[in-house]
């Protein structure tokens, strides 16, 4: 065997190898779009370095006393997955020029895009949302502002006005 042939063959096995890796990450993915019952209350996080992530789960944690409480990050949740809930809380943090963090990127341009039509598609939904940010950026909390303004004008109802934490 030549020196071509074994790095012919090297090329196969790592290509065939990294296919193999990106079946089963896309086959997770696909199952871990994530699915409620309607009884519940979903807690919801969009963290970049942890800090959101750990509010929601303590806040989970506690209302686990009274009600039936998934937690769930944002990267994980689909904007229909929302039409069949009647209670979410999001605790988000903001990133770049008011950005949301990487998690929230794709859930929060479905929301954008949905809330552009002004309908009362999340009309059944309570909510409140929690932002995490730093008043040293101009734009403190704004993706908790956004989310806020955006759930708002497909009709859900706001339980509380905007809760907004600085870490400075
Ligand atoms: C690169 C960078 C950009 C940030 N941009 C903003 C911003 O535009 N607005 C804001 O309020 N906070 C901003 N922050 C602060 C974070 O939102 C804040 O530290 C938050 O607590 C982080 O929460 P997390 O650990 O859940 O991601 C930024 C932080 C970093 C490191």
């Amino acid at each position: 065997m030549t020196e071509t042939h074994r790095l012919l063959i090297a090329i196969v096995s790592i290509g065939l190898y990294m296919l193999w890796v990106a079946v089963l990450f896309f086959k997770h993915r696909k199952q871990y779009n994530y699915a409620v019952s309607g009884e519940e209350t979903l807690v919801v996080y969009a963290s970049q370095t942890g800090t959101a992530e750990k509010i929601a789960r303590a806040k989970a944690a506690a209302l686990s006393q009274q009600e039936q409480t998934s937690v769930v990050s944002m990267a994980s949740l689909k904007l229909n997955t929302l039409s069949s809930v009647s209670k979410v809380i999001f605790v988000v943090s903001t990133y770049g020029e008011g950005e949301p963090p990487d998690a929230g990127r794709t859930f929060s341009k479905a929301l954008k895009k949905a809330s552009s039509n002004q309908s009362d598609y999340l009309s059944h939904l309570s909510f409140e949302v929690v932002g995490l940010g730093d008043k040293q950026y101009a734009a403190f909390c704004q993706f908790a502002v956004t989310l806020f303004d955006n759930i708002s004008a497909l009709g859900a109802r706001a339980l509380s006005p905007l809760t907004t934490l600085d870490s400075g």
